[in-house]
């Protein structure tokens, strides 16, 4: 691997996590963004090579990917559970705790994560951080109608919300709604301040994944990857 190569990186976690956690037929979560497509892929290369796998998309973007390159997607509705999901993140503490939600499909990989056995994550060493929040905002999904509101209330948590656009238009969701950015200095308490963002009304989901991590697979600089279980 190219020294310092950020997408050799993201390619050598996503495909050590595939070969080591996805079995033939298992059900699979995909999950979203620049690392997680090379987990996709990979995936792909399995179903071609015979491997019967179900696979659950967490956003309308990897189910289109997944399917244009052969891979089934079924509905979350139609299975009982999960069996590994491999998803990539934009924090990752020493507890496995994640911010995630740059790609803004935190809602849907919050789902398939609670619905799956084995979360698996997938990055480069630098998205490990000693404490969540000093790297990126913490993305916050809000309903539309009120958003205004639910940004003043954001704000009283600490942070400088700031709502994400696209194209000179607010950015919107899978779901349907908006997404606060809002950079917190550093979070101190996450398990609070998850709570503390759930009780505000208009608020439909964080990007705070907590307790939720069973294992994070890491690509290093020199080339190396290493993992970190809870
Ligand atoms: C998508 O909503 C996110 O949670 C991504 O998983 C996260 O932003 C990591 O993306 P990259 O692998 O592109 O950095």
């Amino acid at each position: 691997m190219a020294e310092c190569d950020p997408n050799a990186m993201k390619k050598a976690a996503a495909e050590r996590a595939v070969d080591e956690y996805v079995k033939d037929g298992m059900t699979v979560g995909l999950g979203t963004g620049s690392t997680a497509y090379f987990a996709i892929m990979r995936v792909s290369e399995l179903v071609k090579k015979g491997y019967k796998l179900r696979c659950v998309a967490t956003s309308q973007q990897t189910e289109d990917i997944a399917r244009e390159n052969g891979v089934e997607i079924v509905n979350i509705n139609d299975i009982e559970y999960i069996d590994v999901t491999i998803d990539g993140a934009d924090e990752v503490d020493p507890k496995l705790n994640l911010i995630k939600g740059l790609g803004g499909a935190l809602l849907r990989e919050k789902i398939v994560a609670a619905a799956t056995q084995t979360e698996v994550i997938v990055v480069d060493e630098s998205k490990i951080v000693e404490k969540l929040g000093v790297r990126t905002a913490l993305p916050v999904e809000v309903c539309r109608f009120g958003h205004v509101r639910t940004a003043y209330g954001l704000k009283l948590q600490g942070c400088e919300p700031v709502l994400r656009m696209k194209g000179g238009e607010p950015f919107v969701t899978d779901g349907g709604n908006y997404i606060y950015d809002c950079k917190f200095p550093e979070i101190e308490r996450p398990f609070f301040l998850q709570s503390a963002l759930d009780t505000i009304p208009g608020v439909v989901e964080c990007g705070l994944f907590l307790n939720m991590a069973a294992v994070a697979v890491i690509a290093h600089r020199d080339g190396t990857v290493s993992e970190i279980r809870c």
